[in-house]
């Protein structure tokens, strides 16, 4: 139903009863399923449904089309899926990649979001892009704590490519603009002592998904953006952000064994945006001075300059 309706164009129940090979009554019924999915649906008595802003849906062939050799052949699997309740879980509780392999799973609307920190993840329908790659690390790499790190500079890396958009980051890995939230990531990771490691890096972007996104899981304190209010401007098609965050990710995952973390520190660093702002990182409260080759936050406080492994930082207005 959604991909005949994605168009905006209208269509008249007949017309789509046809193509769906089902009755005019089971049409309506199908468009009354499409509520609580955040998509809405104009109704004309006799004159059929119209989507009321059309959708580009995401499209597997179109997503792959194109990609690197090296990536291309390491592409085990990609499910595109109209719902899941997250893309990471999809992953983390299917099958793992065989060895040099990686697996992708997008899907249009999350019904159970994850964030960091046990945050929920917000993606109105067709309106965000919500997609994860998972990969087996055959052992723990020595990096592995920065990994969520080099994802993000990594996801930043893509974005930047197709927007322009002059993309921060927040430490540990949230993707901002003009001191707003555009994006974040979430690495998740299942390990059997020091042997195979299962790395699930899932990306989360507000693509037109504004205006209410603020005050919601997806903002912090400073507020949420999308692409499009960010751009100004019609945002890249979902499927080139997709195909573009996928060949960025895979890479990543898998150059991050042999290569570590120094090869991402630099752009990590001057994309900082927490450089030289008053900071609580979990309650160690400072001036930000940069980030370690080792992926560390650096706060200077009274008693000296703490290093931050892990956690949630926020900016405390100048004193
Ligand atoms: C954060 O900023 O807290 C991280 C958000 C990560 C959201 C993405 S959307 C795709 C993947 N699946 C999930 O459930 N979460 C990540």
């Amino acid at each position: 139903m959604l991909r005949l309706l994605a168009d905006g164009e209208r269509h008249s129940g007949e017309a789509l009863a046809a193509e769906l090979g089902i009755s005019r009554a089971a049409v309506w019924k199908q468009v009354q399923r499409l509520a609580p999915l955040d998509v809405s649906v104009d109704v004309v008595r006799g004159k059929g449904y119209r989507l009321r802003r059309p959708v580009e849906l995401l499209d597997a062939d179109e997503i792959t089309v194109g990609l690197g050799k090296p990536v291309r052949n390491a592409l085990e699997r990609l499910d595109v899926l109209e719902e899941i309740d997250s893309t990471n879980s999809f992953l983390l509780s299917g099958p793992k990649p065989a060895l040099g392999y990686f697996r992708v799973c997008l899907a249009e609307y999350q019904s159970g979001g994850r964030g960091r920190r046990g945050r929920t993840w917000l993606a109105p329908f067709g309106r965000g892009l919500c997609l994860s790659v998972g990969w087996q690390f055959a052992s723990q790499p020595q990096d592995l704590a920065a990994l969520a790190l080099a994802a993000g500079v990594a996801a930043r890396r893509a974005l930047v490519t197709l927007t322009g958009l002059p993309i921060q980051i927040k430490w540990p890995n949230d993707l901002f603009v003009d001191g707003k939230k555009l994006g974040g990531i979430l690495v998740e990771l299942a390990a059997e002592g020091h042997g195979p490691c299962h790395a699930v890096v899932g990306v989360g972007i507000n693509v037109s998904a504004t205006p209410k996104l603020t005050g919601t899981p997806n903002a912090w304190a400073g507020g949420a953006v999308d692409l499009a209010t960010a751009m100004g401007a019609q945002p890249p098609s979902r499927n080139a952000l997709a195909h573009a965050l996928i060949e960025a990710l895979a890479g990543l995952l898998q150059s991050y064994a042999d290569d570590g973390f120094s090869g991402y520190h630099a752009e990590l660093a001057e994309a900082d945006f927490l450089q030289g702002r008053r900071v609580d990182a979990d309650g160690v409260v400072g001036t930000a001075i940069g980030i370690g080759a080792d992926g560390m936050l650096l706060v200077e406080t009274n008693a000296g300059v703490s290093k931050i492994l892990a956690g949630d930082v926020s900016v405390r207005p100048e004193s």
